[in-house]
């Protein structure tokens, strides 16, 4: 395995996983979370998702390019082996392949993150090939656009009709053949996703994709229960809600019955 000086995975290391060790990816958006989570898995993806998971927006469309630099900030002070990828807002790289590079130069420059990731929808594969072509490593995003929500009229699986799975498809040879390094297939028909998997030379990673895509991914806050309602694909591994609001209820309860702070938790005046 090729290493970076501060022994970080490459994109070289994770191109190479395909077909080979099942790629392990989940989203981090602070220090903390993603220096629990560095030494689990091979890529911290600071997705998008951040603006509904920790800002409380309804979609990612309203998510912008200082709150990506700000959280791939954290997540890169918090960790040192993962390949960190930052998602490129909505907004931030459609227009052109050259407002794409401004952009992601700008995330690559103030956050220090080793790649990028981009809703690769058939048209942008001539931004991929910009980017690629300047030295910026580039993750595709396939199938479930969710920067796309207001054209779908919300987050609908995709490729289980004929003239949608080949459209979706041709978006993956595409983003393939402009260079991106991997991708993430979201929210497809499973046979659909077996077929990216096995037609690109590049790694897949799936999320509510096929159990035979080259990796999967999460979004760790659904992963953890933190929230009531969770899509179909995810599986959750606990149930932090539960455990946060039964916390929370304690210490309530402590402080207004005079049980917190005790004895043990102030400080008392020393003798010099
Ligand atoms: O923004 C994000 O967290 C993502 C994952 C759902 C793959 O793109």
């Amino acid at each position: 395995m090729s290493t970076t000086t501060d022994s970080r995975l490459t994109v070289p290391d994770i191109r190479a996983r395909k077909r080979g060790a099942k790629l392990v990816c989940l989203t981090a958006y602070t220090a903390p979370m993603a220096k629990l989570l560095d030494p689990l898995v091979d890529i911290l993806l600071v997705g998008d998702t951040v603006g509904m998971v920790l800002h409380g927006l309804p979609t990612t469309v309203g998510v912008t390019l200082d709150m990506m630099v700000l959280h791939g900030q954290a997540v890169m002070r918090g960790s040192s082996r993962a390949l960190v990828v930052v998602d490129m807002p909505f907004g931030s790289y459609e227009r052109s392949p050259r407002q794409a590079h401004k952009s992601a130069v700008r995330i690559m420059q103030e956050t220090g993150c080793q790649a990028i990731k981009l809703e690769s929808g058939k048209g942008i594969a001539d931004t991929i090939a910009f980017l690629v072509d300047r030295g910026i490593a580039v993750m595709g995003h396939v199938g479930l656009r969710p920067q796309a929500v207001n054209i779908d009229g919300g987050f609908k699986a995709k490729g289980r009709f004929e003239d949608e799975r080949e459209r979706v498809l041709e978006e993956a040879r595409a983003a393939e053949q402009a260079g991106a390094f991997a991708m993430v297939i979201e929210g497809v028909a499973r046979d659909l996703a077996d077929e990216i998997t096995r037609k690109v030379s590049v790694p897949t990673i799936g999320i509510g994709a096929s159990p035979d895509c080259d990796g999967q991914v999460l979004v760790t806050d659904d992963m953890l229960g933190l929230f009531d309602w969770t899509p179909k694909f995810v599986r959750r591994y606990a149930n932090l809600r539960e455990t946060i609001s039964r916390a929370a209820a304690t210490f309530a309860a402590d402080v207004r019955s005079g049980h917190f702070p005790d004895a043990a938790e102030i400080y008392t005046l020393k003798a010099k």
